[in-house]
């Protein structure tokens, strides 16, 4: 059974009432059931949202010690935080993917948005395109799968 960590910072359980005009009515529960809706046999999805930096560290750590594919929504945390980018250039350095998504476009917003310390750390990044940043993410991650 291969597990693919979905992670996500914090205030994104407020989704469904948090800014909808930016982040949409879809809550985390509802991407969680769309996302877990597409699995093949063999693949299972461990979601998780935290709004403590120290607990998104523990769980990427997890993933470097498991090497396993990690989709994360960083939230604020994608603009200031050194340890969660830290944490996850050890989940990339341990060969696992790391993709980093978001609901909205961070470049098409405040200017504090506008920089990821993340980015450098991670695999790649999908972001503007609401909930199917995550689907997107999750296909990529299955279609390496299939590869191996
Ligand atoms: C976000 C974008 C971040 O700037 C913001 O702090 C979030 C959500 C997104 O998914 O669009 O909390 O990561």
């Amino acid at each position: 059974m291969t597990r693919i960590l979905v992670l996500n910072g914090p205030n994104l359980g407020r989704l469904g009432t948090r800014e909808p005009e930016i982040y949409g009515s879809e809550t985390l529960a509802d991407i969680e059931a769309s996302l877990s809706a597409s699995l093949p046999s063999g693949v299972e999805l461990d979601f998780r949202q935290t709004d403590d930096e120290a607990t998104l560290i523990g769980w990427l750590h997890e993933a470097a010690d498991a090497v396993s594919p990690v989709i994360l929504n960083p939230a604020a945390f994608t603009h200031y935080s050194y340890a969660v980018r830290d944490a996850c250039q050890m989940v990339t350095g341990a060969g696992a993917v790391l993709i980093e998504v978001h609901l909205s476009n961070p470049h098409a917003r405040e200017t504090f948005r506008h920089t990821s310390v993340i980015t450098g750390a991670a695999t790649g990044v999908i972001a503007g395109l609401g909930a199917q940043s995550y689907h997107l993410a999750l296909s990529h991650i299955l279609t390496l799968l299939e590869r191996h």
